[in-house]
């Protein structure tokens, strides 16, 4: 059972005018789609408004094409897990799967089959008659998956669902919540503010910056193709270069960025400002004569590749490589100094903000 998702201009003022929206979105049938934005953006309320905790005050909000915005949160057939896991302490890890079947009036060999599924599909069996208390955070999460999945919703809204977990555990219950998701083929609107992980989990990503999608595409699209300087910073990793298109000849553009000249490829008229961004992998340090002159501030081991940070006219740019004759030889330099060149065919110019 899924179900397709449209939100058309869904709008949203708080008392003090802090605005979310207008808001336009679809989720396909059997689609994950991931809310991914800083603290404050919005995620929480839209998703709170797409539960029916919080109405619009403009918009439609169709579910299979039926405007779904009079039918109150129980019956619009939505699991959900909150920000904070809001288990309740008083019941045992079987009850609390269980509460909403139990209110649904399930008949009890239903219930006992239902969540004795979901412990296996989950693989929590062996904690059900424990307490909440007695379970650690990451056995929390899945019990707060498997109550969301009870019901069997059409739709499944997951509101930061691993923010308390350790990186490691966290790498995994991703990879869990996505091979759950896939195999029930159910809608599931995800929301995180973790590039990382949206990334793990999505088959699509809005970013939404002030309460508004700023853009939205797959993983690949949103890293290759950031459309703002905001995107290319939160999503893409990427460093964000002002300069002034000095010549412009069959896309291959001369550009002064801090009295250096630098080659990109795109189209822009000379004499402007533009905006780029240029991911860390497409930085290419060396010992050479040619390139702009920067420092390297510091050499950051990462799984694989280092990450190297270098100063240039005052601001921080982060480049990655293996080039391991470099790295020795800057270890070695008293000066720290280096040439930085652009792999030019990867540079992506940005709308103005
Ligand atoms: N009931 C409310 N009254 C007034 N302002 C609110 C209310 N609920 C949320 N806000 C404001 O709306 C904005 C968006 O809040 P929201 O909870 O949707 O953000 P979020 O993206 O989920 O952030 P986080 O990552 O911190 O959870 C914030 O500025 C918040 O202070
Ligand atoms: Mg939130």
């Amino acid at each position: 059972m899924m179900v397709h998702i449209e939100l058309e201009n869904m709008k949203r003022v708080f008392r003090d005018g802090t605005r979310i929206g207008p808001i336009n979105l679809t989720v396909d049938d059997g689609e994950l789609v991931t809310l991914l934005g800083p603290s404050g953006s919005g995620k929480t309320t839209t998703l709170r408004m797409i539960a029916g905790f919080i109405r619009p005050e403009t918009g439609i909000l169709r579910f299979d094409g039926e405007d779904v915005l009079d039918i109150p949160p129980r019956e619009r057939g939505i699991g959900m897990v909150f920000q904070s896991t809001s288990l309740f302490p008083n019941m045992n890890v079987f009850q609390n799967i269980s509460f909403a079947l139990d209110m649904a009036e399930w008949e009890r060999k239903d219930v006992i089959d239902r969540v004795e599924e979901l412990a296996h599909l989950l693989d929590i069996e062996r904690l059900l008659a424990r307490r909440i208390d007695e379970i650690s955070g990451g056995e929390a999460q899945r019990v707060a998956l498997a109550r969301a999945l009870a019901i069997r919703p059409r739709l499944l809204l997951l509101d930061e669902p691993l923010s308390a977990l350790d990186a490691q555990l966290k790498e995994r219950l991703q990879f869990e919540v996505k091979r759950i998701q896939r195999h029930l083929g159910i809608t599931t609107i995800y929301v995180t503010h973790a590039q990382s992980e949206a990334f793990a989990v999505s088959d699509r990503i809005a970013v939404l910056n002030d309460g508004i999608i700023v853009q939205e595409g797959t993983p690949e699209e949103l890293y290759d193709k950031p459309k703002t300087e905001f995107v290319a910073r939160f999503v893409g990793g990427g460093n964000v270069f002002k300069g002034r298109v000095i010549e412009s000849i069959d896309g291959r553009l001369q550009v002064e960025v801090a009295d250096e000249i630098v080659e990109l490829q795109g189209e822009a008229e000379e004499g402007i400002e533009i905006v780029f961004t240029i991911k860390p992998e497409d930085i290419v340090c060396s010992l050479s004569d040619t390139g702009v002159p920067v420092k390297v501030l510091s050499i950051i081991p990462q799984i694989g590749a280092y990450k190297v940070i270098l100063q240039f006219n005052g601001t921080e740019v982060d480049s990655l490589t293996n080039d391991m004759e470099f790295l020795r030889a800057i270890r070695l330099s008293d000066d720290k100094s280096a040439r930085m060149r652009f792999k030019t065919s990867e540079a992506v110019i940005l709308e103005r903000e």
